[in-house]
C-alpha cells in the first residue's frame, strides 16, 4: 500500500489537515475531542437518534453544484470527508456573535428543555434552510423525523420552526385541517380568546411571534473555494489512510476498486457506512482493511432511459427519492405505479440523515430482511449490475439473490454497479408495505412489496410477484401463490385461494430472530388483502373487475398521514398591577436555551480532558444467576493504553452502595444476580482502549438456582421484597358481597427505559492533597453521589465535592446508579492518582441502569349496573428486579395512588414488590404513580364494558366530588379543581360530539377504527418521606450588583434555575438579566434533596425566597434612608457597612408521613390535578395506530412559569406516550436484555405526538402550600398517555364487537402493533395460527 494521505476537510470554515488520519475515527469523536467542538452530542452512536446531526456540504462534480446535507457524525467516518466541508451547530451563530435565526427560534419557542437533543434539531432545521428558505411544513417534518427529543413533545420545537414557513407569516398553520379545521379558522392564533367567562384573562401567547431575527443568507459559511479546486483537480489513484488497527483504501475509479476487490475479497466495500460502521464501532466487528467506495462515479450515476431509472449503487436513499419524487410528479401515473410504493416505503425509512448516507447498494447488499428495498424492488422486477475484473453480469433482484442473513450471492471481488429499476406497464399494479414499532424512523418487523400483471383488458392474472422481508432471514417469495394464482380472476375467490396459499407458503419460525412469528404471518397475509382491495379497486375504474366489496372497507387502503402536530395552549395572564419587570407568572425562556441551542452549553462529558485522564469502562455480568469463580483481567492488561483494572478489592471503604439501610454491592463480589451487574472496570488511556480491553476481561461462572425473571415465576418462588404494604378503606370484603357484579381479572404493564438522552456518567478529579476529590457529574441527587462515594474512598464528605451544572434529561433515572457509577470512578481515580471519566455507552446505560418496573395487577371489584363501583381489591406486584433500590417507596406511591380521582367507598390495596434476577428497577417520573393510576383505569374501562356505558360516565359517577373529601389513606384533600379540569377538558374536546362521531367513523370503516377516551388524575406532591421535603439555597449578591444564586436542585431541562431566577428577581426586585445560576454543588448548599418527586421548584424556589427576603432585610434600612439610589448603590453601600451580602435559605417542608401499621396519613403536601382525553385510529390489519388529538387541562396552580409548565406537561404526556404504546424492553428467556438502543426500543419520534395537542392551564386556580400558589408538574401528565392505550382498546373492542367477539378482552401495556393486530381477532389471525410446538422457548418474556 502507498504512503497514507493527507485527509483534508473543513470544519466550520477552518481547513483541517490530518497526516495520520485514522479509518476508525468517527467525526463525532474527532469534533468533540480533537477539535474541541463539543456542540455536536453522542446520544446512542449508532444513528438512531440524530443528537449527533451536523451538516455536510461537498462539491458534486456530475452536477456542478455543491450540495449540502444532514449526516449522522457518529457513523461518519473523517476519512471519508476528504474534501468535504462541515458545519456544526457552532458554526452556524454562537452567543457571543450572533445566534442564527434557527438558534434563536428554538430556544425562544421553548424547544429546547434539557438540550441535549437540540444542537442536532437545529442543524437538520439549518440543512433545510440551506437548501430550501422557505420549506414547507412538510419539508420541516421530514427533515426532523431523524431526531428523537425525549423532553418536549416536539411540539415547542415545531412551533419555532414553522415560522420560517412561508405562509406562516400570513399567519396560516399550513397543516391543513388539523383536527379539521385550520388553525386560524380555529381561533389558534392570537394571544389572547374572548370567549367564555374567562374573557381577556387568558393568552395563547407563548412567545412574541414579531421579534425574531431575519433568515439572512449572508450568515452562512460559504464552501470553501479551495476544496472546490481540490475537487476539480483530483490526482492519484486513490486515498490511503493507515490507522492503529485498520486501513482504508478511497479509490477514484472503477477499475481500481475492481482490482482492489479481486486483491482483497475479504475487505467489506463501504460507503455510507450505516450497516458496517454500527457492526464495527457497537459490535466490535474487526475489518483490517475497509474499501471505501463514495468516491467513484459511475456508482453515482441516475440515467432514466425508456425502461425507467438506472440508479448507482452508491446513490443514497435521498437521492433515490428525489429522482424518484421527480417523476412521480412529471410522468403518467400508469408508468409510475411502482416508484409510487417504492417513495411509500422511502419516506418513512429511516431518519433523512440516515437516508443521506445509506446507500442503495447498501440497503440490498447488506441482506438483512428487516431492511426494506428489497421487497418492493424485487417486486418490482429490478436488475442489478453487477462488476468484477472479469466483466459485466446482470442479475435479477429476487429471492435468489440472497443466500442467507447477511449473505448475498455475490462473489466477494464483485461489485454492485448500478440497479435498473423499470417503470410499471400498462396493466400492473404494485404496492409496498411495512410495518415497524413505530411508523417512522424503526426498522420494520415486516415489509413487502406485492405487484400483479394483468392481462390486458381482463381480470386475470398474467404474473404475480410476491416478496417478504421480516418472515425468515432471508428475502422470501411465496412461490407456490405466485404461482397457483395465475390465470386467475381477480376476484373473492382468488383472495381466498391466494390466503389459503399464503398460509401453508409463508413459513414463520416461532424462533425467528426478532420474535413476533404469529404478527408477522398475519401481516403477511392482510397486506396481501390490502394488495387485493387495492387492485379490485384500480381494475373498477377500469370497469374490468365484477369484484366488489363494501364501501366500509376503502379506508383500509389509505395509509396513515404523518402531520406536523399542532394545537392550542393556554394558561392565564397575571394581573395588569404586576410590574412588567416581575417576570414570576409569565412564558420566560428556559436561562440557557440559547446556550443550549448554539451548543454552547456544557455536559459532563463536554468538559475539556483535565491533564493526565484516564477512561473507564465497565465488565458486567454475563449470568443472572451464579457464583464468580475468578475474574481474570491478565489479557485485558496487556491490551494497549490498558492502566490497571479495579474491582471490589480497590475499594478502599465501603463496597456498597446504603439507601435507607439497603446495602447493594458496588462491585459484585462472590455473587452476581442479574445480567449487566458490575463485576469490575477497565481503566486505559483512552475510551477506545477501554472499551477492547474490557471484552478480554475473563469472568469464570458457576450457575446457581433458581434464577426467573418475570413477576409470575417471583410469586410462584414467593420470593418478595419487605416490607409488603396494604392499605384499606370501608371493608371490602363485606361490600363484594353487596355488589350486583363481581368482575375479576388482571392488567400488566411493562417497564419503560428512561432514555434521557445524555448517557451517564462522571469524571472524578483526584486534587492531590488531603483525599479531596471533584467530580463533574450528571446526577440528580448530588448529595447522595458526595456521601457514596465518600464511603466508597473512606473519606468524609467534606473533601467530596460534586459539581453538576445540568443533565441531558434525567427522569428519575439519575439518581441511584449514577452515585454507584460516580463511586466506582473515584474507586479508579484513587487508584490510579488520576483523573477517570466514564461515560456509559447507550447500551450499556440500557443494561446497567434499567427504569421503570413492570407492574401486574390483579383485581377482584364489585359494581352495580349504574357502573357505581362499590368495592374494589387490587393487588399490585412490581417486578423490583435483584436489589430493592427505590422499590419499596415506589411501590408505596403506586398504593397511595391508587384511588386516582375515585370515591370508592370499599377499597383495598395491597403492594408487593417481587425480587427476580434483573437489573435492579429504579426510580422513573411518576414513581410509581403512573402504574398505580393505571391498574384503577382498567378497572373503570372494564366496568364500563361489563356495564355497557361510556368509560367517561363510569368515571363521572365514581369521581370525588364533596369539598372536604378523604383519599383511601385518610388525607383530606379538595377535589373541586380535579372536577373542574374534567368538565373543562371534555367540554374543550368536544368529547359527546366526538364520540358520536367516533361511533359513527367505527359503523362505516371496518378495517379502521376509532376510539376516544378520558380520564381525569389526582396526584400527590413530594416526597412521602417527609424529611426529603426540604430545600435550601445560597444567595450571594456581589458588589458590583449582580446576582449568584445557588440551590440544592439540579437543572435538567425543567427550568428549576429559571424558575430560581424568577423568584430571586421578584424578592430582590432586579432584572432577571443580573441574575444568575452557575452549577449545583455540594460545597455551597449541602445535604440537598434530589430534584424528584414533582417538588424540586417547590423546595427550591421557597429556600430561594427564604434567602432572598433576608438579604432585603438587611439592604431595607438603606433602601429606605436612599430611595432615590440604584440597586448596585444600595448593594456598595452595604459592602461598606459590612452588611453580609450573602445568605442561605431554606425550607422546611410539611411533616408527609404515612402509618402503614393503619394504612393511612398525610402522605403528599398535596395534589396536582388534570384531566386528559385522546383520540386515535388504528388499522385493524396492520396493528399500526395513529394519534389525532388530545386535549389536556392541567391545574397547576398559579403557574411560575406558563412555557416552562405547558413544556413539563406536552414533554410528560409525550413520554407517557411511549410507556402506554410503544415503548417495549424485550429480555431474552435468559434475563438478558435485548433492546439496548434506539435500534430496537423505540421512544416516541415527532411521528408519535397526536396531530392535534391542545393544553390549557387551569384558570382561577391556587395552591395555597407551595411557592408563588403555584404547583409541582414534572410527573403527573406522563400518566396521561394512558388516554391513547384506553382509546386504543376502545377502537379494538369496535373492530371485535363488528365481528361477533367480545369487547372484553385481555390488553397490556404497552398497546403494541403487535397487541393491536392480534387483537383485532379475524380471519387473518386465525390462519397465523400459534406455534404448535409448545416445547420452544420464547423469544422474550414479559417481565
Ligand atoms: C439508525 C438506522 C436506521 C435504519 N433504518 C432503516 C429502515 O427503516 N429501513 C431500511 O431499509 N434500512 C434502514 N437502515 C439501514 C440502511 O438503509 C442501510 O444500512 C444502508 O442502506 C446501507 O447502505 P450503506 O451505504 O450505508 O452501507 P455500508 O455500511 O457502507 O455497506 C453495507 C454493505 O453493503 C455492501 N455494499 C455496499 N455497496 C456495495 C456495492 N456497490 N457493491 C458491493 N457491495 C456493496 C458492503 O460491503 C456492506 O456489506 C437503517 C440504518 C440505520 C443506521
Ligand atoms: S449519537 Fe449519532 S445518531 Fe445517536
Ligand atoms: S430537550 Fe430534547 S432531549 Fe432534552
Amino acid at each position: 500500500m502507498s504512503s497514507p494521505s493527507e485527509l483534508i476537510f473543513f470544519v466550520n470554515g477552518k481547513k483541517v489537515v490530518e497526516k495520520n488520519a485514522d479509518p476508525e475515527e468517527v467525526l463525532l469523536s474527532f469534533l468533540r475531542r480533537k477539535v474541541g467542538l463539543t456542540g455536536t452530542k453522542y446520544g446512542c452512536g449508532g444513528g438512531g437518534c440524530g443528537a449527533c446531526t451536523v451538516m455536510v456540504s461537498t462539491y458534486d462534480r456530475n452536477q456542478r453544484t455543491v450540495v449540502h446535507y444532514t449526516v449522522i457524525a457518529c457513523l461518519q467516518p473523517i476519512v471519508t470527508l476528504h474534501g468535504a466541508a462541515v458545519v456544526t451547530v457552532e458554526g452556524i451563530g454562537s452567543t457571543k456573535t450572533k445566534l442564527h435565526p434557527v438558534q434563536e427560534r428554538i430556544a425562544k419557542a421553548h424547544g429546547s428543555q434539557c438540550g441535549f437533543c437540540t444542537p442536532g434539531m437545529v442543524m437538520s432545521m439549518y440543512t433545510l434552510l440551506r437548501n430550501k428558505p422557505q420549506p414547507t411544513m412538510e419539508d420541516i417534518r421530514e427533515a426532523l423525523g431523524g431526531n428523537l427529543c425525549r423532553c418536549t413533545g416536539y411540539r415547542p420545537i415545531i412551533d419555532g420552526f414553522k415560522t420560517f414557513c412561508e405562509s406562516e407569516s400570513s399567519g396560516c398553520c399550513q397543516n391543513g385541517r388539523a383536527g379539521g379545521e385550520c388553525c386560524l379558522e380555529n381561533g389558534a392564533k392570537g394571544s389572547k380568546t374572548n370567549n367564555s367567562k374567562e374573557s381577556d384573562q387568558i393568552s395563547q401567547e407563548l412567545f412574541p411571534m414579531d421579534c425574531f431575527l431575519p433568515l439572512d443568507p449572508s450568515q452562512d459559511l460559504i464552501f470553501p473555494p479551495e476544496l472546490m479546486i481540490m475537487e476539480k483537480k483530483v490526482s492519484g489513484d486513490a486515498l490511503y489512510f493507515q490507522g492503529e488497527r485498520v486501513n482504508l483504501v478511497a479509490p477514484f475509479k472503477l477499475s481500481h476498486l475492481l482490482e482492489l476487490k479481486a486483491e482483497h475479497p475479504s475487505a467489506p466495500l463501504i460507503v455510507g457506512n450505516t450497516t458496517i460502521g454500527p457492526k464495527m464501532l457497537l459490535k466490535g466487528v474487526y475489518h483490517p482493511l475497509v474499501i471505501y467506495a463514495g468516491r467513484i462515479s459511475e456508482l453515482k450515476a441516475v440515467t432514466w432511459g425508456e425502461t425507467g431509472l438506472t440508479v448507482g449503487a452508491a446513490c443514497s436513499l435521498s437521492t433515490l427519492q428525489k429522482e424518484v419524487e421527480k417523476v412521480v410528479v412529471e410522468t403518467e401515473e400508469e408508468k409510475t405505479r411502482g416508484y409510487r410504493a417504492l417513495l411509500q416505503t422511502l419516506r418513512c425509512l429511516a431518519g433523512k440523515q440516515i437516508r443521506n448516507m445509506a446507500t442503495v447498494g447498501g440497503n440490498i447488499l447488506s441482506a438483512n430482511p428487516k431492511y426494506d428495498l428489497s421487497s418492493v424492488l424485487a417486486a418490482l422486477d429490478c436488475t442489478l449490475h453487477v462488476i468484477s475484473k472479469d466483466g459485466m453480469r446482470s442479475i435479477p433482484l429476487d429471492e435468489k439473490l440472497f443466500a442467507d442473513f447477511g449473505k448475498t450471492v455475490l462473489r466477494p471481488e464483485e461489485v454492485l454497479l448500478s440497479i435498473d429499476i423499470p417503470y410499471t406497464k400498462p396493466w400492473e399494479f404494485v404496492a409496498a408495505y411495512r410495518q415497524a414499532q413505530r411508523r417512522e424512523f424503526a426498522f420494520s418487523f415486516l415489509n413487502a412489496g406485492m405487484k400483479v400483471a394483468i392481462k390486458e383488458g381482463t381480470d386475470v392474472v398474467e404474473s404475480l410477484s410476491i416478496y417478504y422481508g421480516g418472515v425468515g432471514p432471508t428475502l422470501v417469495k411465496p412461490k407456490l401463490t405466485c404461482q397457483q394464482l395465475v390465470s386467475r380472476s381477480w376476484g373473492e375467490d382468488l383472495l381466498s385461494e391466494g390466503c389459503r396459499l399464503l398460509k401453508e407458503d409463508v413459513d414463520v419460525s416461532p424462533s425467528i430472530h426478532g420474535g413476533r412469528a404469529e404478527f408477522r404471518k398475519t401481516l403477511a397475509i392482510s397486506f396481501f388483502f390490502k394488495f387485493y382491495m387495492q387492485v379490485v379497486l384500480e381494475m373498477r375504474e377500469r370497469g374490468v373487475s365484477d369484484a366488489d366489496f363494501p364501501l366500509e372497507y376503502l379506508s383500509a387502503l389509505k395509509p396513515f398521514k404523518n402531520e406536523v402536530p399542532q394545537g392550542q395552549q393556554s394558561f392565564q395572564l397575571v394581573s395588569e398591577a404586576q410590574p412588567s419587570a416581575d417576570l414570576v407568572g409569565r412564558p420566560s425562556m428556559h436561562q440557557s436555551a440559547f446556550q443550549q441551542a448554539t451548543g454552547e452549553a456544557k455536559y459532563y462529558d463536554d468538559l475539556p480532558l483535565v491533564q493526565g485522564e484516564l477512561f473507564i469502562f465497565m465488565v458486567t455480568s454475563t449470568r443472572a444467576h451464579a457464583k464468580i469463580i475468578n475474574i481474570d483481567p491478565s489479557e485485558a492488561l496487556k491490551m494497549p493504553g490498558m492502566v490497571t483494572f479495579v474491582s471490589a478489592g480497590d475499594v478502599p471503604g465501603a463496597n456498597c452502595r446504603l439507601w435507607f439501610n439497603n446495602p447493594e454491592e458496588l462491585f459484585a463480589e462472590e455473587e452476581v444476580v442479574c445480567v449487566g451487574q458490575i463485576i469490575g472496570a477497565v481503566v486505559a488511556e483512552s475510551r477506545e482502549q477501554a472499551r477492547r480491553a474490557a471484552k478480554e476481561v475473563h469472568v469464570t461462572y458457576h450457575d446457581l438456582q433458581p434464577v426467573f425473571f418475570t413477576i409470575e415465576d417471583a410469586i410462584r418462588h414467593e420470593s418478595y421484597f419487605e416490607p409488603k404494604r396494604k392499605v384499606e378503606r370501608g371493608d371490602v370484603d363485606e361490600a363484594l358481597k353487596t355488589a350486583e357484579h363481581i368482575l375479576e381479572d388482571e392488567i400488566y404493564m411493562g417497564g419503560q427505559e428512561h432514555f434521557y438522552m445524555e448517557t451517564q456518567g462522571v469524571i472524578a478529579v483526584p486534587k492531590g492533597e488531603h483525599e479531596e476529590m471533584d467530580l463533574f457529574v450528571a446526577t440528580q441527587h448530588a448529595a447522595f453521589t458526595q456521601e457514596l462515594v465518600g464511603m466508597a474512598l473512606g473519606v468524609d464528605s467534606n473533601k467530596i465535592t460534586c459539581h453538576v451544572k445540568r443533565l441531558g434529561g434525567g427522569f428519575g433515572g439519575k439518581v441511584m446508579k449514577i452515585a454507584s457509577l460516580s463511586a466506582i470512578t473515584a474507586v479508579a481515580a484513587h487508584k490510579t492518582g488520576r483523573a477517570v471519566r466514564c461515560c456509559l455507552e447507550r447500551g450499556d446505560d440500557m443494561l446497567i441502569t434499567s427504569g421503570r418496573h413492570p407492574f401486574l395487577g390483579k383485581y377482584k371489584v364489585g359494581y352495580n349496573n349504574d357502573g357505581t363501583i362499590v368495592a374494589a381489591d387490587i393487588t399490585y406486584y412490581s417486578n423490583g428486579g435483584s436489589t430493592l433500590d427505590e422499590s419499596a417507596f415506589i411501590m408505596d406511591k403506586a398504593v397511595l395512588h391508587m384511588d386516582n380521582g375515585y370515591k370508592i367507598p370499599n377499597l383495598r390495596g395491597r403492594g408487593v414488590v417481587c425480587k427476580t434476577y434483573l437489573p435492579s428497577y429504579t426510580a422513573f417520573r411518576g414513581f410509581g404513580g403512573p402504574q398505580g393510576l393505571m391498574v384503577m383505569e382498567s378497572v373503570l374501562h372494564e366496568v364500563a364494558v361489563r356495564c355497557g356505558l361510556p368509560a367517561e360516565k363510569v368515571r363521572d359517577i365514581n369521581m370525588y366530588r364533596e369539598e372536604q373529601s378523604y383519599t383511601h389513606h385518610k388525607q383530606p384533600f379538595n377535589p373541586t379543581d380535579m372536577v373542574r379540569c374534567w368538565d373543562e377538558c371534555l367540554e374543550r374536546a368536544n368529547y359527546q360530539d366526538r364520540l358520536r362521531a367516533v361511533q359513527l367513523f367505527n359503523s362505516s370503516n371496518r378495517w379502521k377504527k376509532r376510539g376516544i377516551s378520558a380520564v381525569p388524575q389526582k396526584f400527590g406532591v413530594g416526597f412521602s418521606k417527609g424529611f426529603c421535603n426540604q430545600g435550601a439555597a445560597l444567595v450571594n449578591i456581589y458588589k458590583d450588583g449582580s446576582v449568584l444564586v445557588t440551590h440544592g436542585g439540579t437543572e435538567m431541562g425543567q427550568g428549576i434555575n429559571t424558575k430560581a431566577i424568577q423568584i430571586a428577581s421578584r424578592v430582590l426586585k432586579v432584572p432577571v438579566s443580573s441574575i444568575f445560576t452557575k452549577e449545583t454543588c455540594t460545597g455551597n448548599v449541602p445535604n440537598a434533596a434530589p430534584s424528584a418527586a414533582s417538588f424540586g421548584t417547590d423546595a427550591v424556589g421557597m429556600a430561594v425566597k427564604d434567602a432572598c427576603e433576608k438579604l432585603m432585610r438587611r439592604l431595607q434600612p438603606l433602601m429606605e434612608k436612599n430611595p432615590q439610589n440604584t440597586w448596585k448603590q444600595w448593594v456598595n453601600e452595604a459592602f461598606f457597612q459590612k452588611t453580609s451580602l450573602s445568605a442561605t435559605g431554606f425550607f422546611m417542608g410539611p411533616p408527609t408521613d404515612v402509618d402503614w401499621e393503619k394504612g393511612e396519613g398525610q402522605a403528599y403536601y398535596y395534589f396536582t390535578f388534570g384531566a386528559c382525553c385522546s383520540e386515535v385510529e388504528i388499522d385493524c390489519l396492520t396493528g399500526d395506530h395513529k394519534n389525532i388529538r388530545t386535549d389536556i387541562v392541567m391545574d397547576v396552580g398559579k403557574s411560575i412559569n406558563p412555557a416552562l409548565d405547558i413544556g413539563q406537561v406536552e414533554g410528560g404526556f409525550v413520554q407517557g406516550v411511549g410507556l402506554y404504546t410503544i415503548e417495549e424492553l424485550q429480555f431474552s428467556p435468559d434475563g438478558v436484555l435485548m433492546t439496548r438502543g434506539p435500534s430496537q426500543y423505540k421512544v416516541p419520534a415527532l411521528c408519535d405526538v397526536p396531530a392535534e395537542l391542545n393544553v390549557h392551564l387551569l384558570a382561577n386556580a391556587e395552591n395555597p402550600h407551595a411557592i408563588y400558589l403555584s404547583k409541582g408538574i414534572g410527573e403527573p401528565p406522563v400518566f396521561f398517555g394512558s388516554t391513547i392505550f384506553f382509546a386504543i382498546k376502545a377502537a379494538i373492542a369496535a373492530a371485535r364487537t363488528e365481528r361477533g367477539l367480545g369487547d372484553a378482552f385481555p390488553l397490556s401495556s404497552p398497546a403494541t402493533a403487535e397487541k393491536i393486530r392480534m387483537a383485532c381477532q379475524d380471519e387473518f389471525t386465525k390462519m397465523a395460527s400459534p406455534p404448535t410446538d409448545g416445547a420452544m422457548a420464547p423469544w422474550c418474556l414479559d417481565v
